[in-house]
């Protein structure tokens, strides 16, 4: 297993508590939303309406309520995630949502499923940000089916640049390269010290996009809403109501 994976999964044992009350807020929703600012699926379209038959996986799937969104749009799902922890929450709350999902304990760069195995697959700040997009696409891809889609959602650059090396919220200042920002360490910084991930410039997302075999569908900014205050993760709502906090990009495998 690579550093960053072992790394990522201890953190994630570690906070999996904390993660447990908006896994309970999700799986919840009958109406999907996204990202740090609940951004309604009405809005993004991520999920298929109709998902009757289609075989999907969740890459990073923590709580699994997006997995859960999924079964029940009648997919056949599988979550993977690295932690026990969080997988715990996962199994409970598909228990009590009688949802039929199939949870794996592995790391989303390596899974145990044959190619070609499904015909759609998804992270939300899973897979997204905390694997290696050099390894986890490749995976991502060899997983679908030609034509499939993959769908992830995570920080945006702006974020990456505009966050202080001491792990303080984001600001108007460039604290941080552009260049060569693949991988950050946020494990010893002084305030929230968090696990290690992984972003790319957009040139570095379609060089690898092109390299892998996906061809862009589409790719989405997504801000705050003018409504929304306060921090979260640690984004500040007056930031991001200016710049783009998360993205979300749909690629297909070409058939
Ligand atoms: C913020 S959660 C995302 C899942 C879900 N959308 C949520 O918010 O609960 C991040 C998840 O990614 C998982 N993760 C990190 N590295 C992973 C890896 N290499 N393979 C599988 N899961 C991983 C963590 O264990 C964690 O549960």
């Amino acid at each position: 297993m690579a550093e960053h994976v072992a790394i990522n999964r201890d953190y994630w044992d570690g906070m999996a508590e904390d993660w447990v009350a908006a896994g309970e807020r999700l799986w919840a929703c009958t109406v999907p939303e996204w990202g740090n600012w609940g951004v309604p699926d009405s809005e993004l379209g991520l999920l298929p309406q109709d998902m009757a038959g289609m075989d999907t996986i969740e890459l990073g799937c923590g709580t699994g309520y997006v997995s859960g969104w999924m079964a029940r749009r009648g997919a056949r799902v599988t979550g993977i995630d690295v932690s026990s922890r969080q997988l715990a929450t996962a199994r409970r709350l598909a228990e009590q949502h009688r949802a039929d999902i199939e949870f794996i304990e592995g790391n989303a760069e390596a899974v145990e499923k044959p190619d070609g195995t499904f015909d759609f697959a998804i992270s939300e700040y899973g897979a997204a940000i905390w694997c290696d997009p050099e390894v986890w696409l490749r995976e991502a891809w060899r997983l679908l089916r030609p034509g499939g889609h993959l769908v992830f959602l995570g920080s945006h650059p702006m974020t990456i640049i505009c966050s202080p090396m001491n792990g303080a919220p984001c600001d108007f200042t460039l604290h941080r390269p552009y260049r060569d920002m693949d991988a950050v360490d946020w494990t010893a910084v002084e305030i929230e010290p968090g696990g290690i991930e992984f972003n790319r410039s957009f040139e570095g997302w379609l060089r690898l996009f092109g390299e892998i075999g996906f061809a862009v569908r589409d790719y989405r900014e997504l801000y705050a809403p003018e409504t929304a205050s306060g921090i979260r993760f640690p984004i500040p709502a007056e930031w991001a109501k200016r710049y783009p906090c998360e993205q979300v990009w749909r690629v297909e495998k070409a058939g």
